[in-house]
Order: C-alpha cells, then structure tokens, then sequence
C-alpha cells in the first residue's frame, strides 16, 4: 500500500509583529534581524486563540482539498511543543473541534521535527493497515513560552499550524520515504526548563528564576542543525536511489535563512529549488514544514512526478527528512 498526500492547510494568526516593532520592545534593530536570520515579521496569536484553534483550522483546510469528512479520519496525530495543556492531548481537543468521532487522537513531542516524526508514524499506520485516513499536523504558540526579554531568542519564533491528509493508495504518486533520528546527548542545548517535572510551574521560582522560557545555545543549536539536515536529506536520497538534482524542491524547516542556504550548498541544491518563507513566520517550530508545504501547494509550485524533499531538524536533538513524488 502506498501513501499519498491527498490534501494540505494552514492557519496563522492575524495579528503580525514586525521587526520595526521589535526595535520598540528590546535591544535589537531590524538590520542584526535580518542578516542573522532572514526574518522580517512573524504572526503572534491573539488572547482567546489556543494551539488547537489554529490547528484545527489548518486541519478543516486540509479535509476541504482532499474532499474527505472529519468522521472519515482513523488517526490524528499533532506534534506540538506548546500544547493546550500538558495533558489531555491537544489532539484529542482537535478531534473534538473536528468532529473526527472516529479517530484516535495523540500528540508528539519532537519540537521543529515533530512534523516530520508524524509523517513517519503516519506513514507505517497506514503501510501496515492499521490506519487508512490520518491526519498529520503541526501546530505551535511559540509567542507563549518566549521570553520577551531575551533578544537572543525571542525575535526567532512565531506561531501557526499546517496540516496534511494522508491517505492510503495504489498509485505511483506517494510518499517514498521517512527518516527519523535522535541524538539526545544534547538535550539541554535547546529546551523549555520550565513547567515540567524538574521546575514545576507550581515552584515559584520557576517564573522568578525565568525558567519557564525556551532557553537555547543559539550558535551550537546552528552547527548541529546544519549538519542534521544534511544527515537526514542524504539519507533520503539514497535511500531512494536519487542525486539532489533529481529534487524539484527543497521544503527545510525554517528556523534561519543562514541554516537554510547552508545545508542547501552542502546537498548541491539551488536557491531557486528551496521553498523559503520564513521572512513572513520566522520560526513556527512543527508548524514551519507543514504551512510552506501547505503554501507551495496553493500556489501550483508542486507538480505531478515532482520530488519534494521535507527537511527538520529541532530540539532533543531530534531530525529528519521525507521525500515525495508529487
Ligand atoms: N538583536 C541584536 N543583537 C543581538 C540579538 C538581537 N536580537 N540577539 C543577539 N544579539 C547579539 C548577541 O548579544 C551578541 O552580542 P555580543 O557579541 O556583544 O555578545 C551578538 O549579537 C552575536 O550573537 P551570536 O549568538 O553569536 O549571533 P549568531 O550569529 O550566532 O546568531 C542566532 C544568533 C540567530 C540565534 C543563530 O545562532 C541561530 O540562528 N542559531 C540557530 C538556532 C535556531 O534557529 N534555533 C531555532 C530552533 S532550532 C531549529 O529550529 C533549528
């Protein structure tokens, strides 16, 4: 059994926070932003708005284009580091926006891979039977675990969700691959020390001490996320038996425009074959692959037979790649 993707969506906030008004807010200018980064502006959810209200969103877009009923979905699965709540799953909070009365529903924690790792688990559902309809999304509020008083990391990340139909299928269009890896001997390299067991959100010193806040070794976070997603992209093509010249596009998790054009110099593939969007969404985490995926389908940039190869990398360190034959 194949698996195709049959529909993608995505949902970002409305409201959208400049660098100019960054400048207002710290220590930082619009220049350092975008020759560090790339970014210019990222969507900021507004009060009333949860991980699950644009996931959800991004979720019924998805179900439109691939002409199926949430009732119809076997599986769910929804890579977040910023859910609803610690528990229950915001997975099971969609389903029941959805309506998906038939699906079971869960949640994964595998920070900018977790899309990714939701393709693979989708992926072996539905190649052994135990799924035929699965919906996959990537969904964050990363404005909300920020630490707004932190130049180092708060001009980075920005919120929203994206969201695939994947769908089991006899045809030759499909997804080809998935790899998945973990090195967690750098778990503290990139993480939220707050609100877990370690520092309960219930210790008061969690919030004086400032570890509630994603906290991260910008500089080693870079080297390592370059060469995980050249790791991973290589894996993929051999894997499959192709050369980085074969790939039509390019969809890497957009976290910096400099990790971007790194890895795509290293694989050998042209900036014009390398889906960027991260100037509008700075870093949205699980949701960056799934809403570019999501964008470049809407515009007819994704062709029949074309390879698209997804590429993450994230904290844990957790990495990964997919390949597809549109
Ligand atoms: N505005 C102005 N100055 C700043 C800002 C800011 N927003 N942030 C940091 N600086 C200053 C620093 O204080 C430092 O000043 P100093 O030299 O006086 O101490 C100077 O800029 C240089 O800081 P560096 O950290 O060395 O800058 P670097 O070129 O490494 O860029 C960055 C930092 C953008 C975080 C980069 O390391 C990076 O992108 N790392 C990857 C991390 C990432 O993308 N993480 C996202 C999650 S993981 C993932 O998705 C891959």
């Amino acid at each position: 059994m194949n698996v195709r993707i049959t529909g993608t969506g995505s949902a970002l906030p409305g409201k959208i926070l400049t660098n100019a008004e960054l400048e207002q807010l710290i220590d930082t200018t619009d220049e350092w932003i975008t020759t560090r980064t790339g970014i210019k502006e990222r969507r900021i959810a507004a009060d009333g708005e949860y991980t699950s209200t644009f996931a959800a969103e991004a979720a019924r877009r998805a179900l439109a284009m691939a002409g199926i009923q949430p009732e119809e979905l076997d599986l769910i699965i929804l890579g977040t580091v910023t859910p609803d709540f610690p528990f229950p799953s915001t997975a099971c909070i969609v389903q029941d926006l959805l309506g998906a009365t038939n699906a079971t529903a869960f949640d994964l924690s595998a920070a900018c891979s977790g899309f990714i790792f939701g393709l693979s688990i989708a992926e072996k559902y539905i190649r052994t039977g135990a799924a035929r309809k699965v919906l996959v999304i990537g969904a964050e509020i990363l404005s909300r675990i920020v630490d707004w008083e932190d130049r180092n990391t708060c001009v980075l990340f920005g919120d929203g969700a994206g969201a695939v139909i994947l769908e089991g299928s006899e045809g030759d269009h499909s997804l080809l691959s998935t790899h998945t890896f973990s090195n967690g001997e750098y778990w503290n390299l990139l993480y939220q020390q707050g609100s877990g067991s370690r520092n309960p959100a219930t210790d008061s010193r969690t919030l004086d001490e400032r570890r509630i806040y994603l906290a991260m070794a910008g500089n080693d976070v870079f080297k390592h996320a370059v060469r995980g997603m050249e790791e991973a992209a290589v894996k993929a093509l051999d894997a499959n038996g192709l050369t980085s010249s074969d790939i039509s596009l390019m969809i890497p998790h957009q976290a910096n425009r400099r990790i971007i054009d790194a890895t795509a110099k290293r694989l050998g593939v042209d900036s014009d074959r390398v889906f960027v969007n991260l100037h509008h969404y700075g870093n949205t985490s699980s949701a960056s692959i799934p809403i570019a995926l999501d964008e470049a389908n809407r515009q007819g940039t994704l062709k029949p037979a074309n390879k698209i190869l997804l590429v993450a990398f994230g904290g844990g360190f957790t990495y990964g790649s997919a390949l597809i034959d549109w």
